[in-house]
C-alpha cells in the first residue's frame, strides 16, 4: 500500500525496510539503493491476479486505481502484462479522485454499471474504496465480480453487513499470514507503570492496559466516570481479558514488522561477529559498533538478502 517518505542523497545514505510499501516502483535499485522491504511488490500481486482471471477465464474486466504511486504502477502492470497474450483486456481503467467528490464517483459508478466488464478489479486504500462503495450502495449496483488488492481485502468497515449485497463473493490477495513466537506471552507479561502514570499518562503500555480491560487510567477523560465507565487500577484481574490486542492468530502487517525488525538485527549481530582481518570491508576490515556506518548495514542486508 502507501510509501512512506524518505529522503536520500548519493552520500548520505537513509536505511529503510519497509512492512507495507508495495509499489512496483521501489524495486528500482538505482533509484532507492537504500530501499528494501518485507513485502513483495504489488509486480507480484498483479501477476497473481491476473493468473485468477485466467484460471476463471475472465478475459474482460474493470479496473479501478487510487490516483497515486500504488495505483498508477499496478495499472502500469496491468497495462503491460494484460494484453491479448496475458489473456484479458481492459474494459476500463478509472482513477478514483484523491478527495471525496461525488459527481466523479457517481461517473466512475456510471462506468462501471454500463459496462459489459462484470469483473473489477481495485487498487485502492480503504479509504477511497469506502468512498466508492457509498456511490455503489446508492446507485444500487449487484452482480460484479470484485477483485481486491491487499490494501482493502481483509478490511474491517468494508465487512459490514450492508454492504454484503454488493461485495460478498470479493477475491483478493491478503498479506501472508505468519506467527510470531512469544509474542502472546509477552503482551500477557506486561503490567502497567504506575509511579509513571501521570507524566507518561499516555504510554502505550497503558493504553494497551485500558484497551485490555477496557477501564481507564486517572485523570479519566471527561464524562468517563459520569457514564459508568471504571477507573484501571493495575491490578485488575486476568480473566475476562481476551482482547482483540491478545489474539495473534491472524499476524499479518505484524508480522512484516517483525521480519523488517529481525532483519536489520541479524545484520547488525553478523557484523558484530566478524573476524578483525576476514572482514567484507576494505583491507579485509570490520565494521566497528560505535563507527558504524549506514552504508555497511545496507551492505549486510545485501549480503543476507
Ligand atoms: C437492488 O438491486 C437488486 C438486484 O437487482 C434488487 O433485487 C433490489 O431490490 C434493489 N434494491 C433497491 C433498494 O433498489
Ligand atoms: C589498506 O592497507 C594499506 C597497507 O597497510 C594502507 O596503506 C591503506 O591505506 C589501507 N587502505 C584503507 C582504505 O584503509
Amino acid at each position: 500500500m502507501g510509501i512512506t517518505l524518505f529522503f536520500l542523497n548519493t552520500c548520505f545514505v537513509v536505511l529503510q525496510v519497509s512492512y507495507f510499501a508495495t509499489c512496483s516502483c521501489l524495486s528500482d535499485r538505482q533509484k532507492f539503493p537504500s530501499f528494501f522491504r518485507t513485502i513483495p511488490s504489488d509486480a507480484f500481486q498483479v501477476n497473481a491476479m491476473i493468473q485468477i482471471l485466467k484460471h476463471f477465464g475472465w478475459t474482460w474486466a474493470g479496473l479501478i486505481i487510487s490516483d497515486n504511486d500504488y495505483g498508477v504502477h499496478a495499472a502500469r502492470s496491468f497495462h503491460s502484462d494484460l494484453g491479448p497474450a496475458g489473456g484479458g483486456c481492459l474494459a476500463y481503467t478509472e482513477i478514483l479522485p484523491r478527495v471525496y467528490n461525488p459527481a466523479e464517483l457517481r461517473r466512475i459508478v456510471d462506468v462501471m454499471r454500463k459496462s459489459t466488464a462484470l469483473v473489477v478489479i481495485v487498487f485502492a486504500s480503504q479509504n477511497h474504496m469506502l468512498n466508492l462503495m457509498k456511490e455503489v450502495v446508492r446507485q444500487n449496483v449487484t452482480g460484479l465480480q470484485w477483485m481486491a488488492s491487499e490494501a482493502w481485502v481483509s478490511v474491517f468497515s468494508l465487512q459490514m453487513p450492508h454492504l454484503m449485497p454488493y461485495l460478498s463473493g470479493t477475491l483478493g490477495i491478503a498479506i501472508r499470514r505468519g506467527e510470531i513466537p512469544g509474542l502472546r506471552e509477552f503482551l500477557l507479561q506486561i503490567r502497567p507503570d504506575l509511579h509513571h502514570k501521570n507524566t507518561h499518562g499516555n504510554s502505550m503500555v497503558n493504553q494497551f492496559w485500558e484497551h485490555r480491560f477496557q477501564c481507564r487510567f486517572a485523570p479519566p477523560p471527561a464524562g468517563w466516570v459520569e457514564t459508568g465507565g471504571e477507573l484501571c487500577t493495575g491490578q485488575e484481574a486476568e480473566e475476562n481479558a481476551e482482547t482483540e490486542f491478545l489474539d495473534v492468530s491472524n499476524l499479518r502487517l505484524e508480522y512484516n514488522v517483525y521480519k523488517a525488525v529481525y532483519a536489520l538485527a541479524y545484520a547488525l549481530d553478523d557484523m558484530l561477529q566478524c573476524e578483525p582481518g576476514r572482514g567484507p570491508f576494505s583491507n579485509n576490515t570490520c565494521a566497528h559498533l560505535q563507527t558504524l556506518e549506514p552504508w555497511q548495514v545496507r551492505y549486510q542486508l545485501i549480503l543476507n538478502s
